[in-house]
């Protein structure tokens, strides 16, 4: 059975595209699964984590969004990573958000040029940080939902509103196994302040927060700027050893819980 996790929090910045890539990799590289990513973010940043110039590809999640019905496969492309796939996605993608609500069926465009995939044990969504048309195709085509949520200020804003959309989406279509998993509190550093802020996060999410916190490790960041992940870049890093842990927690939900 195929496992649907998406990564959202409408806040930018708080490590979607990150634990949705690594997360991925550890999963294909060392559970053997296959994986396959779709990027759902004009940033495209999916691809260029895995080192895909992504500014002049063509047959994106865009092309597919906007015709469904065409066979999945010829838009997903192998990474350097053996059996983590993606579908990537580019600055074109902005079109779809402005433009899709003239398309018929447009919240379950998504779900239906998925339908036909098979073979994966893993799908994973990243997304954009907004509440838009995009989450909520996504919101209809997994079943997880993983809230990174950076341990700054601002972080609990936005956490209430995932939470919302949640709720609404599995009212008003139909979603009933559409669920928060995890809460994971990310770039973590020992201050005062977040350490309160991870306080406030228990106090919210008591069921659903992460043991692990995934601290600040400089190498997560170096190793996306050269577009690989931290498996082949620095795999005996701090943040290495953190997103492994997560990844296994995750493995297990709700098992562990
Ligand atoms: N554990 C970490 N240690 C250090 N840097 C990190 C860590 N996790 C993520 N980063 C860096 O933080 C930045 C933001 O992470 P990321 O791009 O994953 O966030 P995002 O939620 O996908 O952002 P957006 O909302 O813009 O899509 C990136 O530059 C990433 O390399
Ligand atoms: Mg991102």
């Amino acid at each position: 059975m195929v496992r649907r996790i998406a990564f959202i929090n409408e806040k930018g910045g708080s490590c979607k595209t990150t634990l949705a890539v690594n997360l991925g990799a550890f999963y294909a590289h060392y559970r053997r699964k296959r994986v396959l990513i779709v990027d759902m973010d004009p940033q495209g940043q999916v691809g260029k984590a895995l080192g895909f110039e992504v500014k002049s590809l063509d047959q994106t999640i865009l092309d597919l969004l906007e015709d469904p019905d065409r066979p999945v496969q010829e838009f997903i492309r192998s990474s350097r990573v053996s059996s983590l796939d993606i579908i990537p996605a580019n600055k074109r993608l902005a079109e779809y958000a402005s433009t899709a609500g003239s398309l018929p069926d447009h919240p379950h465009r998504l779900a239906r040029a998925l339908r036909q995939l098979e073979g994966y044990d893993y799908l994973l969504f990243d997304s954009p940080p907004s509440l838009g048309v995009s989450i909520l195709n996504i919101m209809l085509a997994t079943e997880e939902i993983v809230i990174p949520v950076s341990l700054t200020y601002f972080a609990l804003d936005g956490c209430a509103e995932i939470l919302d959309t949640v709720g609404r989406v599995r009212e008003r279509y139909g979603n009933e196994a559409l669920r928060v998993s995890l809460v994971v509190p990310a770039l973590y550093r020992r201050t005062r302040l977040a350490d309160a802020i991870l306080e406030r996060l228990r106090e919210h999410f008591p069921d659903n927060l992460s043991q692990t916190v995934v601290g600040y490790d400089v190498k997560v960041d170096e190793a996306q700027s050269h577009g690989q992940t931290i498996w082949e870049y620095a795999p005996t890093s701090r943040g290495a050893e953190l997103f492994a842990r997560l990844a296994m927690e995750l493995e297990r939900w709700p098992a562990a819980r």
